[in-house]
């Protein structure tokens, strides 16, 4: 157990004696690794870090910006922001099958990122938020998720670019990772965040991926998200939740969160009119350890209130369900 400011300190001397004068690349996803390794980094070296991030069009609702208002305009972090949407929507159209999606995504991913850095001819390191589950993970069998971090350095960055991989979270558990991002003055909702799949909504979208599918999912996902953070938590039996440590609201008190499009249209009803639109299923589970997880009891005026602002706020939607299923059988993302 150590002293933060002390970690801090020690942390910075060791990443200045390690690159000393020269250039860093780091990938930034926003989500909670990467965004405390460029924190840290950026503290070490300042501007001798940059930062590419890739927006690959299946992120939620604002998060580009906020990643970019976040490190940009608040940290003064040099970061270059590559919009790919239309290159990853052209890539995915007409693919359905989770796996060949997840491929794409992740091949695409190298390349853009790889194509930018390549562009940034004096780096010498390339650095990862890799954190020692994942240290612990590579070295054995290696879920699903991690081929776009584990690809990243073997990519096809040009040949003079021999990158050196500068890990400067490798020794720590996630928690330990939180409490240096808050420590460096990163945000404590964005460091307290739900894990996000690397193919983003890409896997939360059944079936093909559309433009005009992720932003119906983007609003609804939102919608759920703003409110479980607004709702006071309150005991529900059933709940799987640290006594000890009682969550402020719905979103402390469930480990993942989101909505899921489904691409069915059903039938509703509108002033006089008739409906024919999509589906969005709402998931909340809670989970140790993410290999198992039990369906989140929501209270029921909760879920009321969500299904009526995305149907009312939605248009293009126009029924919402619960998904009740534990993992196992059933997966945490339906992809
Ligand atoms: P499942 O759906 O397998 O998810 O129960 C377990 C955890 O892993 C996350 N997940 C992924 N993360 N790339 C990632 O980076 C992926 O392809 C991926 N698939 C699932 C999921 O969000 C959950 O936290």
């Amino acid at each position: 157990d150590w002293n933060m400011p002390d970690y801090i300190t020690e942390a910075v001397e060791k990443i200045r004696a390690q690159v000393g004068k020269d250039e860093v690349i780091l990938g930034l996803s926003g989500g909670v690794d990467s965004s405390v390794a460029a924190a840290l980094i950026h503290r070490a070296i300042g501007d001798q870090l940059t930062c590419v991030f890739v927006d690959h069009g299946l992120l939620r609702l604002n998060e580009g910006q906020m990643v970019m208002d976040m490190f940009s305009k608040n940290l003064g972090v040099k970061v270059i922001r590559v919009d790919a949407e239309d290159q990853f929507m052209g890539h995915l159209a007409g693919v359905t099958d989770p796996e060949q999606k997840r491929k794409i995504i992740g091949r695409e991913f190298v390349e853009v990122f790889d194509k930018e850095s390549g562009k940034l001819v004096n780096a010498k390191w390339l650095a990862q938020g890799t954190i020692y589950p994942d240290v612990i993970e590579s070295a054995g069998k290696g879920k699903k998720g991690q081929t776009i971090k584990s690809h990243h350095n073997v990519g096809g960055l040009p040949e003079h670019m021999k990158l050196s991989l500068l890990e400067p979270l490798r020794e720590l558990f996630k928690d330990e990772v939180r409490k240096l991002g808050v420590a460096l003055g990163l945000p404590h909702d964005m460091v307290y965040r739900h894990p996000f799949p690397g193919p983003g909504l890409g896997v939360r979208i059944l079936g093909e991926v559309k433009k005009e599918y992720a932003d119906l999912l983007r609003q609804a996902d939102a919608i759920f998200i703003e409110e479980l953070r607004n709702t006071p938590y309150e005991f529900v039996a059933g709940q799987a939740v640290d006594a000890d440590n009682l969550p402020k609201n719905w979103y402390e008190a469930t480990s993942q969160a989101f909505a899921v499009f489904l691409p069915v249209k059903s039938v509703g009803v509108m002033g006089d009119g008739r409906t024919y639109e999509y589906v969005v299923a709402l998931r909340a589970v809670q989970t140790q350890d993410f290999m198992t997880a039990h369906w989140a009891h929501l209270p029921h005026a909760l879920l009321g209130k969500v299904s009526n602002r995305i149907i009312n706020e939605v248009r293009g939607l126009n029924r919402v369900v619960y998904d009740i299923s534990g993992k196992p059988p059933a997966t945490i993302e339906w992809e």
